[in-house]
């Protein structure tokens, strides 16, 4: 499977993401002023330590739970740029996709391209995000999308990171009309789409479409307007010759 190789490294990150709910305080005390409090654990010294008032970057993604290349651009290209420029970052996830829904008697069905259990995890990952903090749902959905078995999963990961939301809490929102009634929320907001998606994972930037998949950190770097974060000088390609001994 393509997503072995992500495996190894995977416990280590979740021990270096676990975020104690009730500590959402900076362990540095006192935020910079300006500084948006931190709401991600271990991260939030190095969050913290930049202060600036410029907007950040609006990426949303539109995006199926079950497609592959979704999977792989959450996972291999937006979860690493969130880790390294997270407080220059508005992330936006709309799961959806291509899928499509109809009215059947003043209810909304959906069909989605990898089938049931695809509008099932769309529902579930929607939940998610209507009931978590963002940043802790945006971690959640990418602790999930890592597993071949979401739903399986879905207790484990909001373990580690929403310990006191239940699995069963969630189930219960995506089976029902609150989940549909946000699946179909994310269904218009991807009709609504200018210019309309043509596939997915289809990325905005500050409203435009992203065309190179792997450019979306350098990107990010060269659109924020604010003093840059550190990792953003690790892009200029000096940095990606070897050191000579
Ligand atoms: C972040 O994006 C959401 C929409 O996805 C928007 O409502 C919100 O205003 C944005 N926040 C900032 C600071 O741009
Ligand atoms: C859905 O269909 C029902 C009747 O089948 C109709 O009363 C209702 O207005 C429709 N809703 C929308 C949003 O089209
Ligand atoms: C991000 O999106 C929000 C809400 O749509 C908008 O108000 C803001 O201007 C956008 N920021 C940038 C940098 O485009």
């Amino acid at each position: 499977m393509a997503w072995l190789p992500l495996l190894p490294f995977l416990p280590a990150l979740l021990l270096l993401l676990q975020v104690p709910t009730a500590a959402h305080a900076s362990p540095l005390g006192t935020l910079p002023e300006g500084t948006a409090p931190c709401k991600a654990g271990a991260l939030c010294p190095q969050v913290s330590l930049g202060k600036s008032n410029s907007p950040p970057v609006n990426v949303s993604l539109y995006y199926e739970a079950l497609c592959p290349g979704c999977r792989y651009f959450l996972i291999r290209e937006l979860f690493p740029t969130w880790l390294m420029v997270m407080e220059i970052l508005n992330v936006t996830l709309v799961p959806y996709g291509n899928a499509r829904e109809q009215n059947v008697s003043g209810r909304w069905e959906f069909t989605c391209q990898h089938g049931e259990e695809e509008c099932k995890l769309n529902k579930v990952e929607a939940c998610l995000l209507d009931k978590l903090e963002s940043d802790i749902a945006f971690l959640t959905i990418v602790c999930l999308e890592v597993m071949d078995e979401m739903e399986k999963n879905l207790k484990p990961c909001l373990q580690v990171y929403a310990p006191d939301v239940s699995a069963d809490s969630i189930m219960e929102c995506a089976m029902g009309d609150r989940g549909t009634q946000l699946l179909h929320v994310n269904a218009q907001l991807t009709d609504a789409l200018e210019p309309p998606h043509e596939y997915v994972p289809w990325v905005v930037v500050n409203g435009k479409p992203l065309g190179e998949k792997s450019q979306l950190l350098p990107l990010v770097c060269q659109l924020y307007q604010g003093k840059k974060p550190d990792a953003c000088s690790l892009m200029a390609s000096s940095h990606r010759d070897v050191c000579l001994k």
